[in-house]
């Protein structure tokens, strides 16, 4: 079984881009500036978001955190979102999800300038990608078609069940395998809470993305011999051997389907890392001017 290692591949797109910063800064050009809007003290979006600004500073990227208080107010949010709109220093921002209830994370993501939006939520990139434009891919959708181009896995015809329809991860990764090109040309199932039989529509699958956010939900018996597994799951599980109290696992049972699969991510470090490069490749297409002027 062939470990699709995501903590790799990252390191690999960081040594790039160093080299592209270190190339833009010689040439005096405009060094990517990337903000993260934080709303509250979310333990794991605060960890996502740290994890963004330590590989900013890494390649040599400007990075600003805007920590907003938890009991900001929806009109305060947008003030900062028209604020960072026309700041022109600002190449690219986003706003950590999930939001407090009482802010509206449409109304949100609707007020981003889809020019600065990298994380690719805006209807405007969702739509250009859907209709196969260049625009900001989402990072997990983005970072997973890294792995598999990276890998050289073969998805041209295969059958790919996607398990979790979420806006962020589940359907666009559904459409970008479904589209013409390299990796793509995928059959694609998008499998979710209300499919009648996901057992059988898995053990269909060439490919699985899972992305379901329930910890080791696919079990080794759910899953055809030689499947290429992606794991897309960072769940907490109380851990009491553990100095932090818990261990990570994601939505697939790692041990049990390592024996069936023919390359699978573990987790931590298989999509997680890939995320947050994902992410940096869009800051650098922000701040070139690559998909707009
Ligand atoms: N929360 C979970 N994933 C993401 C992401 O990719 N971007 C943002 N902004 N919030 C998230």
């Amino acid at each position: 079984m062939l470990v699709l290692d995501g903590k790799k591949l990252s390191q690999d797109i960081k040594e790039e881009l160093k080299v592209k910063v270190d190339l833009i800064k010689a040439a005096g050009g405009k060094v990517p500036h990337l903000v993260a809007v934080l709303v509250g003290e979310n333990p794991a979006s605060k960890s996502y978001v740290g994890n963004k600004i330590r590989f900013c500073e890494e390649v040599g990227y400007k990075s600003t955190l805007i920590n907003a208080s938890e009991d900001i107010s929806e009109d305060e949010l947008l003030t900062i979102i028209q604020d960072l709109n026309d700041d022109e220093e600002v190449d690219g921002y986003i706003v950590q999800l999930p939001l407090p209830k009482h802010i509206d994370e449409m109304k949100i993501n609707l007020a981003i300038d889809y020019r600065k939006d990298v994380d690719g939520f805006h209807p405007m990139n969702f739509g250009r990608m859907a209709e196969g434009m260049s625009s900001y891919l989402p990072a997990t959708p983005a970072g997973i078609m890294e792995i598999l181009d990276r890998y050289d896995i073969d998805t041209d015809g295969k059958h790919c069940v996607v398990v979790g329809r979420s806006n962020i991860v589940g359907t666009p990764i559904s459409i970008l395998l479904s589209r013409k090109g390299r990796p793509g040309n995928c059959t694609v199932t998008l499998a979710h809470s209300r499919t009648k039989d996901i057992k059988a529509e898995l053990l269909r699958a060439d490919i699985i993305i899972a992305a379901i956010g329930i910890p080791e939900f696919i079990k080794g018996d759910m899953v055809k011999e030689g499947a290429v597994v992606i794991d897309v799951g960072i769940n907490r599980v109380e851990d009491a051997s553990k100095k932090s109290g818990y261990r990570l696992v994601g939505d697939v049972a790692y041990d049990e389907i390592a024996e069936k699969a023919s390359a699978m991510t573990p987790v931590p470090g298989g999509v997680g890392p890939m995320t947050v490069t994902a992410l940096m490749l869009n800051t650098l297409k922000a701040a070139t001017k690559e998909i707009y002027l």
